[in-house]
């Protein structure tokens, strides 16, 4: 957990490394965690987007991963990436997308990096198992942004805009919209979560 401090530091060493190359796009990296995935092949990790920037290291074993564009409207619609980050709905896969991501034949000390909401799926097979050595061990490294934060609040906006019938831009693409759709989105999905009296996922606005 990075409850424990020793393990906190390491997340927070890893994230300082990362920083030059994150903030000049993405700055105010917060709210850090680190999930540690053991599998032991075959295994497979369903295709899905996160709301969190994802550093992805391999430590152990080999891992076959497939990552795809954030911004790829063919595989991840906006109404989408909406209903993901405004109501948790998971994104569905067809075979047909596979040609469209980037595949990364991982081993230890590889590393890939992708931002929120970019689809991502792992396999292990059992080619590269010997007797001693067939464990898979992974660490995801996860981090919130300013612009997770803001694009995460115009999204929630937009959904309420789309149920009006309208076509709203997407994050990103016009500021001017997003600097009034930002602090809107963050006032509705406030008055949402309190209303459901639910507690948001972080990161949801
Ligand atoms: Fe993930």
């Amino acid at each position: 957990m990075q409850t424990d401090p020793r393990y906190a530091a390491a997340l927070q060493r890893i994230v300082d490394d990362l920083r030059p190359v994150i903030e000049p796009e993405q700055p105010g990296i917060f709210l850090v965690t680190g999930f540690i995935f053991i599998s032991a092949p075959p295994s497979v990790t369903p295709f899905h987007i996160d709301r969190e920037n994802n550093f992805w290291l391999q430590l152990r074993g080999r891992k076959t991963m497939n990552v795809w564009d954030n911004g790829d409207r063919e595989v991840v619609p906006a109404t989408v990436v909406e209903d993901f980050i405004a109501g948790g709905v998971q994104v569905p896969y067809q075979e047909a997308f596979r040609a469209r991501s980037r595949e990364f034949q991982t081993g230890p000390g590889d590393g890939v990096y992708f931002p929120s909401t970019s689809p991502h799926m792992t396999r292990t097979d059992t080619r590269w198992v010997t007797p001693g050595d067939g464990v898979s061990v992974s660490l995801g490294v996860n981090f919130y942004t300013s612009v997770t934060r803001r694009t995460a609040r115009v999204h929630q906006f937009n959904r309420i805009l789309r149920r009006l019938g309208m076509t709203p831009s997407f994050p990103g693409q016009s500021p001017a919209a997003d600097s009034i759709k930002a602090p809107m989105g963050r006032w509705l999905a406030a008055a949402r979560y309190r209303r459901l009296g639910a507690t948001p996922p972080p990161g949801a606005y």
